[in-house]
């Protein structure tokens, strides 16, 4: 069960966890700080330049101050170039997964959130992930705009439809963690719930091996079949009347308009859904749209084929 006992702040449980807080501490320490003079300065001047008192300086002053001036602008320069830097050196590190992160794709929909791991074992509104471990979530809607948001983790970041985004964590304590649906996307928005669940990386082997895993690579394969892709885009086979498959993955695309294109995730679930946005230099529109035709986690599963021919 999820320990929910009185604490100012959420438990302590991934690497981004003590960052986070102690950047958050000085934020607090600071506008303390400032806050404490302050409302001290205001007291204190109140106190002394009081009507009638008579034996306080009052003669205007004369000139500028200079170095005051410059202080007044230096200082508070440098405090807050200093919570920039760290605040982005923070969101770097947030949201740019490490190489080699085991990979878990998110599809969130009103309401619930749907996980699949890389070997293909499916869950809902639960995440089972191991301890010690970079997991990096690619993240995508199927409705509106929501986010996840694991307030152990330090982690929120939105899911989008139409692209897919990215944030990643490790978990640095085993048990079980709030997960929450962030930005208000409809009436059940407060019961877009669930529970990040750490395990001992043995554990999570043997409960990883205990369900139904079906490579998404394998069904996508299918699919690919299914859906006749294979009839112009022969894996196998370069055909002239279409783009080829293989092998694209991540490399540049030279567009009929004559800009070249990374051939990321976005890129081929866009030419898959709309193929006639970006059409390769040399080849025709002539591709139908399967918008509509699939969805979020079938598109993950046509990626993850066409991923597949390229990485050995
Ligand atoms: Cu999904 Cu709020």
């Amino acid at each position: 069960m999820i320990d929910d006992g009185f604490r100012l702040l959420p438990e302590q449980a991934s690497t981004h966890a003590p960052r986070v807080d102690l950047l958050y501490f000085f934020l607090l320490g600071m506008a303390a700080f400032f806050t404490v003079l302050i409302a001290t300065l205001i007291v204190y001047f109140s106190i002394k330049y009081r009507r009638g008192n008579t034996q306080v300086d009052r003669t205007p002053s004369q000139g500028h101050p200079i170095r005051l001036e410059i202080a007044w602008m230096v200082v508070p320069f440098v405090i807050s170039m200093v919570i920039f830097g760290w605040g982005a050196g923070l969101y770097f590190s947030a949201y740019r997964p490490p190489a080699g992160a085991m990979e878990v794709r998110v599809v969130a929909k009103q309401w619930m959130w749907k996980f699949q791991h890389a070997s293909g074992r499916r869950e809902i509104n639960t995440l089972h992930v191991p301890l010690g471990q970079p997991v990096k979530l690619t993240m995508i809607s199927e409705d509106v705009i929501h986010s996840l948001y694991v307030p152990a983790f330090r982690v929120k970041r939105d899911v989008l439809p139409g692209r897919y985004s990215a944030c990643w964590f490790e978990a640095t304590r085993t048990g079980e963690f709030h997960l929450f649906c962030a930005e208000y996307c409809g009436t059940n928005h407060s019961r877009m719930t669930g529970s990040v669940v750490v395990m001992e990386p043995s554990e999570f082997e043997t409960w990883l091996g205990s369900g139904r895993n079906e490579l998404p690579a394998i069904a996508g394969k299918r699919l690919f079949e299914e859906l006749r892709c294979a009839s112009c885009h022969q894996p196998d086979v370069g055909l002239a009347r279409c783009p080829p498959v293989v092998g694209i993955f991540g490399r540049g695309v030279k567009l009929a308009d004559g800009a070249t294109v990374t051939a990321d995730e976005d890129y081929l679930r866009e030419s898959i859904l709309r193929p006639s946005a970006k059409v390769v230099a040399g080849f025709q529109p002539l591709m139908p749209s399967f918008d509509g035709q699939v969805d979020e986690e079938q598109l993950i599963q046509l990626i993850a084929y066409i991923k597949s021919l390229t990485t050995p």
